[in-house]
This record gives C-alpha cells, sequence and structure tokens, in this order.
C-alpha cells in the first residue's frame, strides 16, 4: 500500500505531460490555439492528419496504462481489500487529472478520454464488458455523426451504467473490489463529461466539428 501512495504522484506528473501539445509543437503548431484548442488526439489529428492523431492517442493512452500497470505490478494485479482497490485506483484518477489539469499548462489540461481508455485497459479483466460496450457506442456514433465528442461522451456516460448493469445481473458482491470500481467509473465519465463542456455548447448549436482534417485556425 506504500508504495502504491508513492506511485500517485508520479501518475499526477506522467499525465501531465502534453503529449498534443509536444507533438503539434515538432510540427510547428501549437494546438491550444488552433482548432477546438485542445491537446487531445482529436485536435492534433485536426490539424496534422490521422498518422498524428494516432501517434498522441497511443502516448496518452500510455500515461494511463504505465501507471495502472505499475500499480497493479505492485499488488501482483489482485488487491485485497476495498482500501487497496482505492489506493490502485487513485493512481489511474491521479493519472487522468494531470491529463486535465496538467502542472505543466497551469492547471489547463486535455478532456481525459483516452488516458482514461489507457486505465481501464490497465485494469484488465475488470472493465471488459462495459469497456467493449462504450467501445461500440462509441463506434456506431462516430459512424453514424463523425463527430468524435458526441461519440467520447455517450461513451463515457454509458461506461458505469453498464458497469453497474452487469455487476447487478451477475454477481453484485459491492464490499470487494465492485463498489470501488463503480465509484471511480462515475467519476470518470463525470470529468470526462465535464470536460467536454464546449463541445455540447458547439453540439447545441449545430456547430460541433466533424472528423476531417482542417487548416490551422482557431474555431
Ligand atoms: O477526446 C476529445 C474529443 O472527444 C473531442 O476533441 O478536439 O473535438 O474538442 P475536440
Amino acid at each position: 500500500q506504500q508504495t502504491l501512495l508513492y506511485l500517485i504522484p508520479v501518475a499526477y506528473l506522467v499525465g501531465s505531460v502534453p503529449f498534443g501539445l509536444i507533438v503539434g509543437k515538432m510540427r510547428g503548431i501549437d494546438v491550444r490555439t488552433a482548432g477546438s484548442g485542445n491537446i487531445g488526439a482529436t485536435n492534433v489529428g485536426r490539424l496534422l492528419g490521422a498518422k498524428y492523431f494516432a501517434l498522441v492517442f497511443v502516448l496518452d493512452m500510455l500515461k494511463g496504462l504505465g501507471p495502472m500497470v505499475a500499480a497493479g505490478g505492485v499488488l501482483g494485479f489482485v488487491a485485497n481489500d476495498s482500501l487497496t482497490y482505492l489506493l490502485w485506483l487513485a493512481v489511474g484518477f491521479t493519472a487522468i487529472l494531470g491529463h486535465m489539469f496538467s502542472v505543466f499548462l497551469k492547471f489547463k489540461g486535455g478532456k481525459g478520454v483516452a488516458t482514461s481508455a489507457g486505465v481501464v485497459l490497465g485494469l484488465f479483466p475488470y472493465f471488459t464488458l462495459p469497456a467493449a460496450t462504450a467501445l461500440a457506442i462509441w463506434g456506431a456514433l462516430f459512424g453514424r455523426t463523425k463527430i468524435v465528442s458526441l461519440a467520447s461522451i455517450a461513451a463515457a456516460i454509458a461506461f458505469p451504467l453498464v458497469y453497474l448493469g452487469f455487476a447487478i445481473a451477475g454477481d453484485w458482491h459491492p464490499f470487494g473490489e465492485q463498489l470501488p470500481l463503480l465509484l471511480f467509473s462515475l467519476l470518470m465519465a463525470a470529468m470526462i463529461v465535464l470536460r467536454h463542456r464546449t463541445n455540447i455548447s458547439r453540439l447545441r448549436a449545430g456547430t460541433e466539428h466533424r472528423f476531417g482534417k482542417i487548416k490551422p485556425t482557431t474555431n
């Protein structure tokens, strides 16, 4: 448990590394002042193309996956009580917080979708069914609308609901790992939705970007 406590601030620092901004700068663009202004993979892809979307998505995902795997390794990938689960989840949570409120960007940052996906992956196999469902929802909505934010928001909202549904339909024993996992998934979804506030305004106004490369000007 003590090692996990040390890993929490490390995860925050790892999560804070703004890969989207770094990759953009390396290509001569400040992604904070172009496109949606977000430092995430979607905006980098919008400005620099699909190859850079993939690069930033993977790097941002690793910021979540890496600390979770490190923490899981310390535990032997099994936690015996709720407190240990909470500490393990706190490592992932602070990695996501780092991405959203980066210490290197005066506590500004991204929307946390890729980093959250990495954290969820690092918790394999706990979230397999809700993650697969959320991914399917993301794919269906994106396929239909070509709007990444809409697909991300819907997938984020579905994730904890599906987790709860499967837990109740299966073997609901909240006082092991299930209650910490449910609380974590709710918190993660709420943070992702809140970070999409400007997207939600654009969606309501009918002005949200559809997927596709644009010239690097602010919108
Ligand atoms: O993961 C972020 C995505 O859902 C929206 O990105 O650049 O369109 O605000 P963006």
